[in-house]
């Protein structure tokens, strides 16, 4: 019988440890609602023990996303909680921080100074990505109809490099991916190579802001020369999307001088993730247009049954408002010399670690950080014995996640480790981290740790 069957009296919740009603011999049905109910202590106790099992959020070298805010922050999002960011007329306060939000937004991202952009929070970079390829489609499709043009097999041009996310558009809404290759030297989108993916039926180039396999940005401007330089060429006016998943946030703040925004004139939409370097928890997103004319009617859909008429466009319905609430919360707090002081601090910590990894002898670093603050490495060539995968396994004792993966086509055969650096992780972390991976290293070198290979790339 299992644990939970037991009838829990009230007053044994008051007098009776928690352990000695969660003692008991039966456990929990994995697989099934259990039939009866359990007391509140004894059911978030038991979930509490069992999530001990997971990693620590600061030695995770994988994610992207942010794992500390501050306690004021977390309050705020637990007092959130209940708040339904589609119901925007029984929240209207939180409803006009999400306003507020994109109007800073467009500001960082140097949107038009008429006003004129537009955009909203979605769950994440993913969302907003779906988003931003549909308005891209759309459009396309309309102007190809208004000319009387076949509006079928539509194209999206991009690096190999793009994360999973891209995939899944094309995918989901029948675009054809059109990815250019990495080569040696080349782990980006570089605009020479352009002209040879470029026709009448694309819908759009992604340019990232900065890439998923090695933190390294596109680059925008030289993109969009290329494109003009096509338009004139061939007559193909192809509009840019920017990928600003993680330096969306980072950037501005980081190397302002670089033009990857809506300071350059072909780049129509921006997304980023909140919960990357926005420094929210997981679970928002935001995505804008440079002008209402790039976003098509059709996708914004009026609902009236919340009270109120309230556009929207987004994949979900419901979702939750807390983490809206949370990225006004760091804009205020923070304003843009404290994010500057933060993503500067992960910068300085990610060239830092870089270096001295390069310093071991056993590393080749691919990029150093200076980018997003994130960087890969391998192995020399002469190295044989073992692997970067089993450099990845042996860390994980220590608890360090570093994800260990294979470039895509046409650096397959380069296999790579990589860190990134978030708000948190300090330098006594990084020394730690150091010493962890000279001693793993002298190991494998003496042939006394065994090697285990398997991928773990996390985006
Ligand atoms: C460049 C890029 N685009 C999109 C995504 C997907 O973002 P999200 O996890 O917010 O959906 C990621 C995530 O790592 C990314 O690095």
């Amino acid at each position: 019988m299992p644990l939970h069957t037991h009838k829990t009296n009230p007053k044994d919740i008051l007098f009776n440890p928690i352990y000695s009603l969660a003692n008991d011999k039966n456990s929990l049905p994995r697989h099934k609602i259990p039939r009866t109910s359990l007391d509140p202590r004894s059911a978030a106790q038991l979930i509490a023990d069992e999530l001990l099992l997971d990693g620590q959020a600061k030695l995770n070298l994988a994610t992207f996303v942010t794992t500390w805010m501050e306690p004021e922050a977390s309050k705020l999002l637990a007092d959130c909680a209940n708040k339904n960011m589609i119901d925007k007329d029984e929240y209207p306060q939180t409803a006009e921080l999400e306003s507020r939000c994109v109007n800073i937004i467009s500001d960082l991202w140097h949107a038009p100074e008429s006003g004129t952009a537009v955009g909203c929070s979605t769950t994440g970079s993913s969302e907003a990505a779906m988003l931003a390829g549909l308005a891209l489609l759309f459009k396309w499709r309309a102007e190809r109809a208004k000319k009387n043009l076949d509006t079928t097999k539509p194209n999206l041009v991009m690096g190999i490099n793009v994360q999973v996310c891209w995939e899944k558009f094309c995918r989901y809404f029948d675009v054809e991916p059109r990815y250019v290759p990495m080569e040696t030297g080349k782990r980006i989108l570089t605009p020479e190579r352009l002209p040879g993916y470029i026709d009448e039926r694309t819908i759009g180039v992604v340019a990232i802001m900065g890439s998923t396999q090695d933190g390294a940005y596109e680059p925008v401007e030289a993109i969009a020369e290329a494109l003009d330089d096509i338009m004139l060429k061939t007559g193909n006016d192809v509009k840019i999307h920017v990928d600003g998943a993680s330096g969306g946030f980072f950037a501005p703040f980081v190397q302002p001088e670089i033009k990857w925004d809506f300071r350059v004139e072909r780049v129509v939409s921006i997304n980023a993730s909140g919960h990357k370097y926005g420094l929210v928890y997981p679970g928002v997103g935001w995505v804008l247009w440079r002008h209402p004319e790039n976003l098509p009617d059709e996708l914004v859909f009026k609902v009236n049954y919340l009270g109120g008429e309230m556009p929207t466009f987004a994949l979900n319905f419901s979702r939750p408002g807390a983490q809206v609430v949370g990225q006004y919360y760091q804009f205020i707090r923070l304003g843009y010399e404290g994010y500057a002081a933060v993503h500067q601090g992960s910068s300085a910590v990610a060239q830092y670690l870089a270096a001295r990894i390069g310093e071991i002898g056993v590393f080749e670093l691919i990029t150093n950080g200076s980018d997003l603050p994130v960087f890969v490495f391998k192995l020399k060539d002469d190295i044989t014995n073992y692997t970067v995968f089993d450099i990845s396994e042996s860390l994980k004792k220590y608890g360090w996640q570093l994800p260990a993966y294979t470039f895509p086509k046409n650096l397959e055969d380069t296999a790579v480790l990589r860190i990134v650096i978030r708000n948190g992780f300090n330098r006594d972390l990084a020394d730690l981290l150091i010493s962890h991976v000279r001693t793993e290293v002298q190991k494998l070198d003496a042939g006394t740790s065994p090697g285990n290979p398997q991928s773990s790339f996390h985006h």
